[in-house]
């Protein structure tokens, strides 16, 4: 017997042509030996921009013509690649957002790494998909989260995935978090099933992925406590006992307490050892959005202040920013691989498990996070790892740690400058001041001097406001920065806020 699907697809071939009469058109080269020209070309070309990096500003706006040919119809004939490549040379190439740059310090990146590209070249290559199956790649990623498993000293036991970023990992340690915490299936009855509300707590420092991340887990970002901070950013122990404790009596569920372990505005870690403490005592998940600092787990300034992170049901790491990996790679690691497992794990017939062959295996990628298909962005972690060791990533993180200090310690030299916020990781948050300015003033003023900083492609910090007041914030994720590049920083943050201030005077 057999089934037709012709009703459906007007698909006509030829029955009587035989199949070897012409070779059919496939997507590669036409040319392979001219393709390898380009392919040699494009290399060189990627060592030539980022040796010279320093060079170019640290960033510089599109120009209003190469943004006009941005906006072209979608092409529906072929071009010579050798084309699409001059292309790119002159539209794209030379408007990076400016991360690769010695003097990139806004919000928080990394500068990624030549050795990074390539893998992620070579990953693209095998385009292997890492959701399902038994392959290397698969390997090659559980040999790396074994790796983050060590950073954190976290057990073997626990289980791990590479993400596209904290935000993701955040959101899949929430999502165990709360499924884990409830006192029902959430899985199958949804959050109607709950008889209370489920409570979540973190200090008005947490970044933004976790609002989106409890919103879209149902759970409501009222029910995202923001517990107030002391003095150095922290989270305020005795306020986040006490709002759990007035949850607690109304009748709500707290389920999970958020730890930062280096806050995006000012770089602070919060207490994790006692949040871990409070979570023991009240049987709440602990989590650390370790984006930031996680990484630096084994930097001997941060060891001890760091060492509780194995003491979290679930980490979330980045290696896209302080590790320099090449975006997008994140990770999140939970410690009771089943409650991350029954979290997320589904089996439908159609990928179906075997003892043999390409689909063996019980445990895929895919039964620890959403995505089903997966790049194998493992594999750029794997090569940067064996290209530099822990060490030497120690070493950046540690001279990150002392150029902040150097930083800090010229502005408080400074009369003209003030700092804003303790340093207590890489991030410097300062303002320049003037005699007799309102605070609406100074924020205009730094406001304009971040901008000029930027648009003359000096230095590209970024802006925040800390109780208020707004700042210039330097985040110093930075394997290319040298000493000397804050002394240009501070240099010009003077020479333009004295410039902006004798030109105000002058106007009045
Ligand atoms: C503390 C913290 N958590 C989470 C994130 C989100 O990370 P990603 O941009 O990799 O999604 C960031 C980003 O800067 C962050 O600083």
């Amino acid at each position: 017997m057999s089934i037709s699907g012709v009703y459906y697809l007007r698909v006509h071939y030829d029955p009587m042509r035989d199949p070897g009469d012409d070779k059919q058109e496939t997507l590669d080269p036409e040319d392979w030996e001219s393709m390898r020209a380009l392919g040699h070309r494009v290399i060189d070309d990627a060592i030539d921009y980022l040796r010279d990096v320093a060079d170019r500003p640290a960033w510089q706006p599109v120009p209003k013509d190469v943004s006009n040919q941005l906006t072209e119809a979608l092409p529906r004939q072929p071009s010579d690649p050798a084309l699409v490549y001059e292309q790119f040379q002159q539209t794209i190439f030379p408007y990076p957002k400016g991360n690769i740059h010695p003097r990139f310090w806004a919000w928080y990146m990394g500068n990624g790494t030549f050795f990074g590209a390539l893998a992620d070249f070579l990953s693209s290559t095998m385009n292997s998909n890492v959701g399902a199956g038994s392959h290397v790649a698969v390997q090659v990623e559980g040999q790396v989260i074994s790796w983050m498993k060590a950073l954190v000293n976290y057990p073997e036991r626990a289980s791990g995935l590479l993400v596209g970023g904290a935000s993701m990992a955040n959101l899949i340690g929430l999502a165990v978090a709360r499924n884990s915490k409830a006192d029902f299936d959430v899985r199958r009855r949804g959050l109607s099933g709950a008889n209370q509300k489920l409570m979540i707590y973190a200090s008005s420092e947490v970044h933004s992925c976790h609002q989106k991340a409890v919103e879209l887990l149902g759970l409501g970002s009222d029910n995202l406590r923001k517990v107030p901070i002391n003095d150095i950013y922290q989270m305020d122990m005795t306020a986040l006992r006490s709002i759990v404790r007035q949850d607690q009596e109304a009748g709500h569920r707290p389920i999970c307490v958020i730890a930062t372990a280096g806050t995006v505005n000012t770089g602070a870690i919060d207490p994790l050892a006692e949040i871990a403490d409070f979570c023991a005592r009240e049987n709440l998940w602990f989590h650390v959005d370790g984006a930031i600092g996680g990484v630096a787990a084994g930097v001997d300034a941060l060891k001890d202040n760091l060492a509780p992170l194995n003491r979290a049901d679930s980490v979330a790491l980045d290696l896209h920013k302080w590790m320099h990996m090449p975006f997008e790679v994140g990770c999140a690691l939970v410690k009771d691989s089943d409650l991350h497992r029954s979290t997320f794990s589904v089996n439908p017939e159609y990928l179906v498990r075997g003892s043999r062959g390409l689909a063996a295996g019980e445990d895929w990628f895919s039964d620890y996070g959403i995505e089903l298909s997966r790049s194998f962005r493992a594999l750029k972690v794997w090569m940067s790892f064996k290209e530099h060791g822990l060490d030497r990533y120690e070493r950046m993180m540690a001279r990150n740690l002392e150029q902040a200090q150097y930083l800090a310690d010229a502005i408080n030299r400074d009369e003209s400058l003030e700092l804003m916020a303790p340093v207590s990781l890489d991030i410097v948050c300062f303002r320049y001041i003037a005699p007799g300015l309102e605070e609406a003033s100074l924020a205009a003023l730094n406001g304009e001097i971040l901008l000029r900083l930027q648009e003359e492609g000096t230095a590209v910090p970024s802006g925040t406001t800390l109780k208020g007041r707004y700042c210039l914030r330097v985040a110093i994720a930075n394997h290319r920065s040298q000493m000397a590049d804050f002394d240009l920083l501070l240099g010009e943050v003077k020479r333009l806020g004295d410039l902006l201030v004798s030109e105000q005077l002058q106007v009045r």
